[in-house]
């Protein structure tokens, strides 16, 4: 982080600390006006933040100062950006609809991006209309996507997003956890001669989704009796042909995606395929034009006008300045309640770093936890500690106009609550209001609501495709806005390498005939002997 622009910031917060949010909206009757934005069918209102005029711009210094611009340039162009894997970031050429080359070392990647969006789009109109049908000639109403981590939350959570927009006869399944149970649970809900399982893994070598796609064979070819009739209900998302077709997939059953495709940053590439099919070629394409609109939007907005970065540099300032530890998102809108999850994914995953683009520690905080439910759920379990508990949780609210099931007056009852909610945050109510509503003395101190809590409020018609494209991007250049202020790489994920190698060395300890010599700590050897006791009984 730029440390000269960073003083002049901490020096604005100390001020703005002592302030109340009802001060900034009495003394400026035009503060929700001017800190308001649109952009690819969304509005930001981010006006009740705990920030003046001037604290807002001097943040906006420090992103511009950080070297934003620059990095936006770099990664838009193909620049091995992801500096410790010496990668180009390229997950905005999958929805780059301009019709412009985008070079990776002097290649124009952009021929091979369309050449496989019409792969899958024709794949996808085969299994929609029974062009391809199963081994034994029955038509395909299963998806099951086997896969985790970014070749699954993607397309988990958008299959639900726009679930209005399937086709109704096809079902979808996420298999991604190695827990059996996942597996066991879902095939038992479907039949193998209507089902299509998609193998994703931009490795093709995940512990997990190989072991789940082993079992899912040996499952399907038990059921229909043929090995021959995994060709036609197997097909791969990945990067690793060789892997693919040691797998036994056919190659022209692959769908190819590259290394410059960060896995969280997938869901554009065929990692997309499952919600392809589910809601068709026509959906997926509007789908992208919204992410296309809003990487546009951040590439060439003012900093004062670019949500993604407003939206970055408020949260840096409760993460560094007001020392917020937490973010909630809370969309109101069941169809996004798989949206936090995801974004859990695409900003710790990113952002979760101590040490930064030059290897050395950090001296602040970077990422942070971002968990969410959606409303009005939480207002009935957590809501309270958002109201009166101790910590400071900036949130963001997420809400449309129109429901995709208008019934009764859910809708309206469901935004009255949306709209109270960041009001009742903001505001709160003081000793004074509860004393002349007549409360007890004895209770003023437990009624009292301090307000001054942070949101943003994100507002749009109606959660179409490519609305929901556009969402997910401004989260994804959000995440690279603050990578970028705290300089640190937010396309390598290095933290997650050393479970994964103890994991493969226990593995055998726990299954040996003969009891092993264990030389873990004392904890972990303990843990290992029980374990393996219960196992043999
Ligand atoms: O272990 C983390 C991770 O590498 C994620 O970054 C990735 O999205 C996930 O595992 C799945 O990886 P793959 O697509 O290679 O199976």
């Amino acid at each position: 982080m730029n440390k000269s622009a960073w003083e002049f910031v901490e020096r604005e917060v100390e001020a703005t600390k002592k302030r109340h949010m009802r001060e900034f909206f009495e003394s400026d009757p035009t503060r929700a006006d001017r800190f308001t934005v649109s952009a690819a069918g969304w509005t930001l209102d981010y006006s009740k933040n705990r920030f003046t005029p001037a604290l807002l711009h001097i943040l906006l210094a420090l992103a511009e100062e950080s070297g934003l611009r620059e990095a936006t340039e770099a990664m838009f162009s193909g620049l091995p950006y992801n500096n410790t894997e010496k990668r180009a970031v390229l997950h905005t050429a999958l929805r780059n609809r301009s019709g412009g080359a985008i070079r990776v070392n002097g290649e124009d990647v952009m021929p091979q991006i369309e050449a496989v969006l019409e792969k899958m789009g024709s794949f996808t109109n085969d299994v929609r209309t029974g062009i391809w049908r199963g081994h034994t000639g029955k038509t395909i109403r299963n998806i099951v996507n086997i896969g985790i981590g970014g070749s699954d939350l993607g397309p988990a959570m958008a299959c639900e997003a726009l679930h209005p927009f399937s086709k109704k006869s096809m079902r979808t399944f996420f298999v991604s956890n190695i827990d059996g149970t996942h597996l066991a649970e879902t095939l038992a809900q479907i039949k193998a001669d209507q089902t299509l399982f998609i193998v994703a893994s931009k490795t093709f070598t995940t512990q997990e989704t190989m072991t789940n796609a082993n079992s899912a064979r040996e499952w399907l070819i038990k059921e229909l009796g043929d090995d021959a009739a995994v060709a036609k209900h197997f097909v791969a998302v990945s990067t690793n042909s060789e892997k693919v077709a040691e797998f036994g997939i056919d190659p022209a059953n692959m769908f190819v995606f590259w290394d410059w495709v960060g896995g969280r940053y997938s869901l554009t590439s065929a990692i997309g395929l499952p919600l392809m099919i589910y809601i068709g070629h026509k959906n997926f394409l509007r789908m992208l034009r919204g992410f296309h609109a809003m990487d546009r939007h951040f590439r060439t907005a003012p900093l004062n006008r670019n949500m993604p970065v407003l939206m970055a540099v408020l949260g840096v300032l409760y993460n560094n300045g007001y020392g917020a530890e937490s973010h909630a998102v809370l969309p109101y809108d069941q169809y996004l309640s798989r949206l936090p999850a995801y974004l859990q994914q695409l900003d710790m995953e990113s952002n979760g770093k101590s040490i930064n683009r030059n290897g050395e520690r950090v001296g602040f905080q970077t990422g942070p936890i971002i968990w969410g439910e959606p409303g009005t759920n939480g207002q009935h379990a957590f809501y309270q500690l958002l109201h009166q508990g101790t910590k400071l949780i900036p949130a963001d609210f997420i809400g449309f106009c129109k429901s995709q099931n208008p019934l009764g007056d859910h809708h309206d009852k469901l935004m009255a609550n949306f709209f109270a909610q960041t009001e009742a945050l903001a505001f709160g109510k003081s000793a004074e209001q509860c004393r002349a509503e007549g409360v007890p003395e004895e209770l003023v101190p437990h009624k009292v609501f301090e307000g001054n809590r942070p949101t943003n409020t994100l507002l749009a018609d109606a959660l179409t495709p490519d609305v929901f494209g556009a969402l997910i991007a401004l989260y994804e250049h959000k995440v690279f806005t603050q990578g970028v202020i705290w300089n640190i790489n937010s396309f390598d994920q290095w933290g997650v390498e050393l479970g994964k190698v103890l994991a493969g060395r226990i593995l055998p300890e726990l299954t040996a005939a003969e009891e092993p010599e264990l030389t873990h700590d004392s904890s972990t050897n303990g843990l290992i002997r029980r374990y393996r006791a219960a196992r043999a009984k």
